[in-house]
Formats: structure tokens, sequence, C-alpha cells
């Protein structure tokens, strides 16, 4: 274990998550942006074979992003390395848990999309084609859209939350909880 230093706040700076966390974390947050602005501007083409492109690109990057937040859940439980923090009382008991709020609503935001993909029968480039199990029925195909819709704003304003906190750290406290989920060239 590299040797702790206190920084300004006196807490230990330089304890960080391992790489393979690291590149988890940074590659998901790239993802869910890339998906949310995709599912923003599907309905801007026309219809046909261009937004039918569109809406597949977005349906198989999500899909790559679930398979990867599966291996990645997977991978805190085995053998994931991270920071030890202080216990500074009720705030960093809530940073914990806004941590497991954030990625059970990004879980919830990738199902409602395989959800929606589902009951819209949606097809996939001219690979293949979900197969609706109501197809035709109308309030269905729009209750669950607005379902994966809304979880997708809300999981955008609670990341952005998650970020903000994370530069208040960084500028504020000074305490480098932003540098341990920072690249390093180091062996950490
Ligand atoms: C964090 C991950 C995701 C985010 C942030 C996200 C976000 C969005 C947004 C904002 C829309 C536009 C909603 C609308 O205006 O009606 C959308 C539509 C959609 N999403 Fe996702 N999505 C995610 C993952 C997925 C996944 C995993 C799938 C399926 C495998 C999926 C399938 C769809 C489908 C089928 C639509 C409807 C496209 C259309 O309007 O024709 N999404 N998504
Ligand atoms: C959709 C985007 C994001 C998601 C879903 C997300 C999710 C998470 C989760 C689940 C953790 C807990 C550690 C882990 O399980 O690996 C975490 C930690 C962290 N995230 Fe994010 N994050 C996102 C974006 C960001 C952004 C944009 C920043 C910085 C500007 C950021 C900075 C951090 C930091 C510094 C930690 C370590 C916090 C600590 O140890 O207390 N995250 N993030």
């Amino acid at each position: 274990m590299p040797p702790a230093t206190a920084d300004r706040s006196g807490s230990a700076g330089n304890l960080h998550y391992d790489r393979l966390s690291k590149w988890f974390h940074w590659v998901t947050a790239l993802l869910v942006l890339v998906l949310w602005l995709i599912g923003l501007g599907i309905e801007l083409f026309p219809k046909g074979w261009l937004r039918n492109s569109v809406r597949s690109i977005h349906v198989v990057v999500g899909l790559a992003l679930l398979a990867l937040t599966v291996v990645r859940v997977t991978w805190r439980f085995a053998g994931a390395r991270h920071p030890e923090r202080p216990d500074k009382g009720l705030l960093s008991r809530l940073a914990r848990h806004a941590h497991w709020v954030l990625l059970g609503w990004l879980g919830l935001t990738l199902l409602a999309g395989v959800l929606d993909a589902w009951v819209r029968g949606v097809p996939v480039f001219g690979w293949w084609a979900f197969t609706s199990p109501a197809p035709g029925v109308r309030w269905i195909r729009k209750a669950v859209g607005g379902v994966h819709e809304w979880l997708g704003h809300g999981l955008i304003v609670l990341a952005s939350l998650h970020a903000l906190a994370a530069l208040w750290h960084h500028w504020v406290l000074r305490d480098g909880v932003l540098r341990s989920m920072l690249p390093t060239r180091s062996r950490t």
C-alpha cells in the first residue's frame, strides 16, 4: 500500500480506487452522457433508415453499458480496492449511500431502456429485432417510454449533483476525494 500523505483537511490524500474501478467509472460516465444525448436526438432525424440507425446505436451502446455495469458491480464485490475514508458522521455516510442510489438509478434506467426496446419491438440495424409482447398497444409503449425517458433525465440530474460534490471536495475541501478517482501514473 502506498504511504498516505496528509493534505490540507488532514485526511489521507493519495489513496486511490484501483485502476479497473476507475476505468469502469469514467467509461460509464462517458457512455451515460453519450446515451442521453443520442436519446434526446433520435426524433430530430427523419423517419426511416436514418432514425432507425440512430436508435439502433442507442440500443447497442445501451446494451454494452448494461453488460459493463454487471461486470462493474461484480468487480466491486469481488476485489475492487476503494480508498478508506474516515467516518466523519452523517455526511460521509450519506455520500456512501448516494453512490448506491446513483448505481441503482443507472441500473433502473438501463432496464427500463431494454423494456422500452422490447415493448416497441425495436429493430436493431438489419441484424435482429426485439419481439414486442404487445404490438400495437400504444399506451404500454407510451408508459414504458415515459418511464425510461424520465429515469434518463433523472440520472443526468443525479450525476451532475454527484460531479458538483466531487468538484466541491477538490476545490473547496481539498481532501483528495476527486484525485482518488483520477488516473495516476504510479502503480496504485
Ligand atoms: C443510462 C442509459 C440510458 C440513458 C441515459 C437513456 C436515455 C434515453 C433518452 C433521453 C431517450 C429519449 C426519450 C424520448 O424522448 O422519448 C431514450 C430513448 C430510448 N432508449 Fe434509452 N437510455 C439509456 C439506455 C438504454 C438502453 C440500455 C436501451 C435498450 C437496450 C435503450 C433504449 C431506448 C429506446 C428504444 C428509446 C426510444 C427511441 C425512440 O424514441 O424511438 N436506452 N433513451
Ligand atoms: C453518469 C455519471 C456517473 C456515475 C453513474 C457515477 C457513479 C459513481 C459511483 C457508483 C461511485 C462509487 C465508486 C464506485 O462504485 O466505483 C462514484 C465515485 C466517484 N465519482 Fe462518480 N459517477 C459519475 C460521474 C462522475 C463525474 C462526472 C465525476 C467528477 C467530475 C465523478 C467523480 C467521482 C468521484 C471523485 C468519486 C469518488 C468518491 C468517493 O470515494 O467518495 N463521477 N461515482
